[in-house]
């Protein structure tokens, strides 16, 4: 009975709905229920989807804390501590943000690592690869002005060391960095600019950003983890004729899977807003549980962890303006992988061992030099160890039109392989 009155009520809103916007039906038909993706995805096409709802994570709790944080250098820590000590579940909202920018750039990274496995930026998805690209970097931006709003110590070191880089630009140098904050130090000024770019204009972007990611995959497709290209294979599957024979609907095979990852997710990270919030000052760092100080500079400045590769490339060259360069060439030479990339073939598992000793060398590389990045950065040999890795990360990306071309290949199967 119950059941009955529920479908016709459904029914009744979706057919109001359908007259007056005949529009929307054919969007989730060719997004959701009649996207055909292919059927051998494994672990590593959990992440878009979780990356998504991180961004709603993000969004969420940082409109309830934008209606109780104050953004002015006078206001702005005693109303985190607020947040934190009187607003009602004030911590929960926080430690939700905070833990969440963590899990973004740990699941972008391992999105943007299936990507290189599965050569996913490869023709026809370059465009994909160079939205994704866009959005890491205004995800950089993002993270780096809510990490200033606080206004602890490392917001404002952070904010006066990074902004600081624009001064090493030849002639318009200075006045860039002035520019930029507003003031000869990060101040008023420029807490109330970055607060007004991190919650408004910032995700703005991120969210085009992301429907523009997802429109270019799906007017090509999705990869998978053979590179096989389902739309060039066999047609005609059990829902539909034309659709590719390898390919699923979204809705429900893969929605469905991404739920269980969601579930995942949601489980680690109330493990982590509830027992470790702080991940030992990896997630927070120690010194931003004190009041930024324009006369106190902290005895180690650095980034939070998802920087620090960049950071340590940045500090291990002796030149300022070299640095800078490095470190932003370091993120630029990555949208340029679909055309460095020469190979035949597209996933890892049907290329030849240099590709995989290659890919290997450049997570190793990234990781190490995370961690130099985060340590004080003042022994010798770390510095060199820092080089060499810097060196070889960009060997990687510099050689590989060569790598690509001279490594074995394996025979591409002509349809996706599953384990069943
Ligand atoms: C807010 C951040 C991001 C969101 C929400 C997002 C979302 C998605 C989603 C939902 C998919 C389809 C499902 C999947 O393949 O996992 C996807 C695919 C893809 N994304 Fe992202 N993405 C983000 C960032 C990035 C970044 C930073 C890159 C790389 C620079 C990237 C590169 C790709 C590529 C190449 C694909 C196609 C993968 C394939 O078909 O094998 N994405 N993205």
């Amino acid at each position: 009975m119950a059941d009955n009155i529920l479908s016709r009520t459904v029914s009744g809103v979706s057919n109001w709905v359908n007259e007056r916007a005949p529009g929307l039906v054919p969007v989730y038909r060719k997004h959701v229920s009649e996207y055909y993706a292919p059927k051998n995805f494994n672990f590593w096409y959990y992440f878009g989807s979780l990356a998504m709802v991180i961004l709603v994570n993000q969004i969420v709790t940082g409109i309830f804390l934008t209606m109780h944080f104050k953004p002015s250098a006078a206001e702005a820590f005693a109303s985190v501590e607020y947040i934190m000590r009187d607003v009602e579940w004030g911590w929960l909202i926080r430690y939700m943000h905070s833990t969440g920018a963590s899990l973004f750039f740990i699941v972008v990274y391992l999105h943007m690592f299936r990507g290189l496995m599965y050569g996913s930026y490869k023709k026809p998805r370059e465009l994909v690869w160079i939205l994704g690209m866009l959005i890491y970097l205004v995800l950089m931006a993002e993270a780096f002005m809510g990490y200033v709003l606080p206004w602890g110590q490392m917001s404002f070191w952070g904010a006066k060391v990074i902004i600081s880089l624009f001064g090493a630009i030849p002639v318009i140098g200075n006045g860039l960095t002035e520019w930029i904050m507003g003031d000869y130090l990060p101040g008023d000024a420029t807490l109330n600019r970055f607060f007004a770019l991190h919650v408004i204009a910032m995700p703005l972007v991120l969210l085009l950003l992301v429907v523009l990611h997802l429109g270019a995959l799906h007017e090509v497709g999705s990869n998978n983890p053979d590179g096989v290209e389902i739309k060039k294979g066999p047609k005609g599957n059990r829902w539909s004729p034309t659709a590719p024979t390898d390919g699923i609907p979204f809705h429900p095979y893969y929605t469905v899977k991404d739920l269980f990852g969601v579930c995942f997710l949601l489980t680690l990270a109330a493990f982590i807003i509830f027992f470790a919030p702080v991940f030992g000052g990896l997630f927070l760092e120690h010194d931003n549980f004190t009041e930024a100080n324009r006369l106190v500079t902290p005895e180690h400045i650095k980034p939070v962890w998802y920087y620090t590769p960049y950071y340590a490339m940045l500090r291990v060259i002796p030149n300022k303006l070299g640095g800078v360069m490095v470190m932003f060439s370091a993120i630029a030479i990555l949208f340029l992988v679909p055309w460095l990339d020469k190979a035949k073939v597209k996933s890892v598992r049907y290329r030849g061992p240099i590709s995989k000793l290659m890919l290997g060398i450049l997570v190793v590389c990234f990781v190490w030099l995370g961690v130099i990045g985060s340590g004080p950065g003042t022994a010798i040999w770390e510095t060199w160890v820092g080089r060499v890795l810097t060196f070889l990360y960009f060997a990687f990306f510099i050689t590989m039109p060569l790598w690509t071309k001279i490594d074995s290949t394996k025979q591409v199967p002509d349809r996706v392989t599953t384990h069943d």
